[in-house]
């Protein structure tokens, strides 16, 4: 990743999937049990996530489960294949760390995910399946039923992805009554597509949201549908320390300068929904010291992606050894014992 930093950025990333799939990823070996951790049904042998967004169409969700991902999520994948906003659409941001991207869902469609997750074995590794909407599709939630019944009983968890600042209008089915639709709907056509009781549904909400967003948003989640929430997606702030001459392009905002605001989102969820939901920390991780903050402040997982395109692959493993330090100085034995410390 690093020497793919001299490439255009889609070409980067094309190789990075690429490369991945050739399959020359070393085995990781076993996580330390201390890193084990449960969350909605499912034990995790260490928290940390691929976000969506890198393996948009689930070509190397194998692969990348390698580089010592706890989970990874694919997606985001639309009923419809669809070719995404003209490029350029992706920028990275080197001097702050960061990304920008309008990448628009560019993907291969559900039917394409499908085939490349037919035959997945139940032991493989955790792997989430984050669903979006075809930008031209008016009734959304058809999007997110059709998205829910093709990939639900593939997946091990199913994510409504309504955050995404580059399809418009998604953004505003985190409002209270569109969102309960959704969630309602998207719910059923989950269970009746895996015969009655269907992989757990989660939630992906923006940083962008005021106060009584994230009381609506903690509301809906709390009525049972929902079985966690995945704290942020990038953000369409742009802060005023930013120094790259990319800063201005139009698109979400991704790494080091999200850590603070994406974190500072995760705990007001947190304290809102008291526990009673397992959270998904994202935005900005590039550090064993930023993932345990994000457990600090109420995750029960974290995820990551732009760190990798500066960090390189070796940051997976280097986060989980100092994970486990952290542990350590604290007098923790678990990963769980950690879970939202900086509120008791
Ligand atoms: C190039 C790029 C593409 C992304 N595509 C998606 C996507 O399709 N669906 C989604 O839910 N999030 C997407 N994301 C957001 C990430 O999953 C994540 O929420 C965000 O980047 C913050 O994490 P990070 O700072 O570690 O990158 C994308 C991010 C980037 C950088």
């Amino acid at each position: 990743m690093p020497p793919l930093r001299l490439l255009p950025p889609e070409t980067a990333h094309r190789l990075a999937i690429w490369s991945l799939k050739l399959g020359l990823t070393p085995d990781p070996g076993p996580d330390d049990p201390r890193l084990a951790v449960a969350a909605f049904g499912i034990t995790f042998t260490n928290p940390v996530g691929l976000a969506a967004g890198f393996d948009k169409n689930a070509e190397a969700w194998r692969p990348a489960q390698r580089l010592g991902f706890g989970f990874v999520e694919v997606g985001s994948v639309t009923p419809r294949p669809q070719a995404g906003n003209p490029r350029p659409r992706l920028f990275r941001l080197t001097r702050d760390r960061a990304i920008i991207n309008r990448l628009g869902f560019n993907n291969d469609g559900v039917a394409a995910m499908a085939e490349h997750l037919a035959g997945r074995k139940p032991g493989a590794g955790i792997l989430g399946v984050n669903l979006g909407k075809n930008k031209e599709t008016v009734d959304a939630a058809i999007d997110y039923e059709i998205g829910a019944s093709r990939l639900g009983p593939l997946a091990n968890y199913i994510a409504i992805n309504v955050s995404s600042p580059n399809t418009p209008g998604l953004r505003a089915l985190q409002g209270k009554v569109p969102l309960q639709d959704l969630v309602r709907r998207t719910h059923r056509a989950l269970a009746e597509a895996c015969g009655g009781k269907g992989p757990p549904l989660l939630l992906k909400i923006a940083p962008d949201l005021t106060d009584q967003d994230l009381e609506d948003i903690v509301e809906v989640a709390l009525q049972g549908e929902l079985a966690g929430l995945i704290v942020t997606n990038t953000t369409i702030a742009r802060p005023a320390s930013l120094g790259s001459r990319h800063a201005r392009e139009t698109g979400g905002l991704s790494g080091r300068p999200l850590f603070a605001p994406s974190t500072e989102i995760l705990r007001r969820v947190y304290r809102l929904t008291g526990g009673r939901l397992p959270l998904i920390g994202v935005g900005g991780i590039a550090s064993g010291a930023d993932a345990y903050a994000k457990i600090r402040a109420g995750a029960t997982l974290v995820q990551l992606y732009t760190a990798l395109v500066y960090e390189g692959p070796g940051l997976v493993r280097r986060i989980k050894r100092d994970l486990v330090d952290y542990l350590e100085r604290d007098g923790l034995t678990s990963i769980s014992a950690a879970i939202g410390l900086d509120r008791r």
